[in-house]
């Protein structure tokens, strides 16, 4: 295990290019074996999550090339394969290959998805839907059975709860049916993306706000090539990361996908400049405000630890309530650690800004609480323990930090 130190404050400066997302990748990447040919995938992110799912893909007997951020599958021999084994249960998204492989092989044994440790996790709502595509579903021993039971023309769906997941998949599924009618979804950018690569596989989906229909009818002979979007949370952690210690451009993102978490620091008066793919983000310090975690366009759950970072050292009260994950709470003990004025009830934290904090020793927990402990290291010192959670998701981080300036150590934590 590795370990962060920073000895002093940063001033970090300079240009950061944004990575492919990893919540498109990763249902991208399972989506594409559907084609049983070629695919070429571009702007995938270098990260753990996309290399496990990787591996899981090469044991069903596909071809893989990875150069640079182009990804090339070639699903044309795969093999069906039962997967119950330790990478599938690393990852959340190894369930997005169960629609492809009830598709190809009509049944799918797969052990149940992992992830970041930010709460309970249940799949109900994943497997209510995939009965309703005519599917027979059993868990046992950890391991989910999946098998096709009639074949269904049509399924109209209205999903049982929010989750981006379980609507994501839901949408890989609709290739079960020739005519799919989704209501009450979460179509986040990422889900987005996911439409418009089936797009290019030949799908017809009109969708709109929490409704998809797809109608399932061309079978597309070309080889397809698609473009994953930005990683909106990585965009915003480097915005952050500009506000608390300097002066960073952030290049490639899509401002569209972060609007509303964006126009809170603008109108909070921090100082952030949007021109064209590009933002300014320079330090600043604005005043305090309110965020509730909820679905898309609202505010992310996967930036609610780095703003409460931000808003313990904004000018002011804030009030931050956690309504996706109960564990997304513990970056307040950290935040509490190092001498935050901050107060936890349930799944809200109350603050008081304040204008420094303390040089602290913090551990990696979960991929977001990673970044925000990160955040406060640079801004003030210390040391991060368990580094090795960051590469999930975010793509060679510290080269890109060390790009804008850094200083740091990273040491092996055992020595
Ligand atoms: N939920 C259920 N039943 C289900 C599915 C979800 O009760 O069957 C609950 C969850 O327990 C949670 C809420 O619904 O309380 C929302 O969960 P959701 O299904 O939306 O989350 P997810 O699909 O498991 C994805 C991202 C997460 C991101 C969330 C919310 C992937 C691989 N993961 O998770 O990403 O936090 O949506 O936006 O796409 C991260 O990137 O750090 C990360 C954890």
């Amino acid at each position: 295990m590795k370990r962060l130190i920073v000895n002093n404050p940063c001033m970090l400066k300079g240009n950061v290019n944004i990575s492919g997302s990893k919540n498109a990748a990763i249902p991208i990447i399972c989506t594409s074996i559907i084609k049983k040919g070629k695919v070429i995938l571009k702007n995938i992110p270098r990260i753990l999550d996309v290399f496990i799912l990787l591996k899981i893909i090469k044991e069903l007997n596909c071809k893989i090339m990875f150069i640079g951020y182009t990804l090339i599958i070639d699903s044309s021999k795969i093999k069906y394969k039962t997967l119950n084994n330790e990478n599938v249960r690393k990852i959340r998204g190894s369930y997005y290959l169960i629609g492809p492989l009830l598709y190809l092989f009509g049944k799918c044994e797969i052990a149940l998805p992992g992830g970041c440790s930010i709460g309970n996790r249940p799949i109900d709502a994943h497997i209510d839907m995939l009965k309703t595509f005519g599917n027979n579903v059993e868990i046992k021993d950890n391991v989910l059975y999946v098998s096709k039971e009639k074949a269904l023309d049509e399924v109209i769906y209205s999903m049982t709860k929010n989750s981006v997941g379980a609507s994501i998949n839901a949408i890989i599924c609709s290739a079960l049916t020739n005519k799919t009618m989704l209501s009450g979804l979460v179509i986040e950018p990422e889900a987005i993306d996911v439409i418009n690569f089936m797009k290019e596989l030949g799908y017809e989906i009109i969708s709109n706000h929490s409704e998809c229909i797809i109608y399932n009818k061309v079978y597309n002979p070309k080889i397809i090539k698609y473009k994953i979007i930005p990683d909106r949370i990585e965009a915003m952690t480097f915005i952050i990361m500009g506000l608390l210690t300097g002066n960073i451009t952030i290049k490639n993102s899509i401002v569209n996908h972060y609007q509303y978490p964006i126009n809170l620091l603008i109108n909070a008066g921090y100082n952030i400049k949007i021109r064209k793919n590009k933002v300014i983000a320079k330090k600043s310090r604005g005043k305090g405000f309110d965020i509730e975690t909820s679905i898309y366009p609202g505010f992310p759950t996967d930036m609610q630890p780095l703003f409460a970072v931000l808003l313990a050292l904004s000018k002011g009260k804030s009030q931050i309530t956690e309504n996706i994950f109960e564990n997304r709470m513990q970056i307040f003990d950290d935040l509490i650690l190092a001498n935050a004025c901050v107060n936890v009830v349930d799944n809200k934290a109350y603050l008081i800004g304040v204008d420094n904090l303390r040089n602290m020793d913090y551990e990696c927990k979960d991929l977001r609480q990673s970044a925000a402990v990160i955040l406060l290291v640079l801004s003030f010192g210390g040391s991060v323990n368990n580094l090795e959670i960051l590469n999930r998701g975010y793509e060679s981080f510290f080269y890109k930090i060390r790009q804008l300036r850094a200083v740091f150590k990273i040491v092996d934590q055992n020595n």
